[in-house]
């Protein structure tokens, strides 16, 4: 086990026994990140989630908000994406992901077809799968569009290249599955797209 997640480790936020799994999950994340940004980004994909996949259950709600847990967690000096398109780096994340979840979930006393569920949701999120793995990239792809986007466009792009944030732009519409779920995130992909060409000259 690379590293071990107990309610000790994040005190008695988590420790509350009038918590809820999923808001253990939410502080637990919350806590790992720092970033008001970041948790902007965790609570929409659960509502797109929830939009394109009704009815959804505490694991499902859990794999959303926690679907990026790896990105807390990384250490830089053994492992870093070439560019944001770097498949065997989004592979590494969504496992590594679905690892630290499912440590948590077990430390924090989830069942294990929860626990399995979780895992399953997690590892297919940049790339899809079966329908609720596929539900998962699209709601996380929507959420880029309305809470990352511009981070990447006024910040990212002067220090990392017009090419590397144009190429994650386009990479994270054209995965949504269906042209339904591409119209959610069509406007802002097309107003974001404009910006960063205005920001080349
Ligand atoms: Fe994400």
């Amino acid at each position: 086990m690379f590293v071990c997640f107990t309610t000790a480790t994040f005190g008695s936020l988590i420790s509350s026994s009038f918590m809820s799994l999923y808001e253990k999950v939410v502080a637990f994340v919350d806590i790992s990140f720092h970033d008001v940004l970041q948790k902007r980004h965790f609570e929409k994909t659960v509502f797109w989630f929830e939009r394109f996949l009704p009815g959804l259950t505490e694991a499902h709600r859990i794999a959303a908000y926690a679907h990026d847990s790896e990105r807390a967690f990384r250490d830089e000096t053994k492992r870093v994406p070439q560019n944001y398109l770097d498949a065997d780096f989004l592979r590494y994340h969504c496992e590594k992901g679905a690892e630290i979840i499912g440590i948590f979930l077990s430390e924090n006393g989830a069942g294990e077809a929860d626990i399995e569920k979780v895992k399953h949701l997690i590892s297919g999120h940049e790339f899809g799968g079966d329908l609720e793995q596929t539900a998962l990239m699209d709601a996380d792809s929507v959420s880029y569009f309305e809470t990352a986007v511009e981070m990447f466009v006024s910040k990212r792009a002067s220090i990392q290249g017009y090419e590397k944030i144009k190429e994650k732009l386009d990479w994270m519409f054209n995965r949504i599955s269906s042209p339904e779920r591409k119209a959610f995130a069509k406007e802002n992909y097309e107003k974001w797209s404009i910006e960063l060409e205005k920001s080349k000259k």
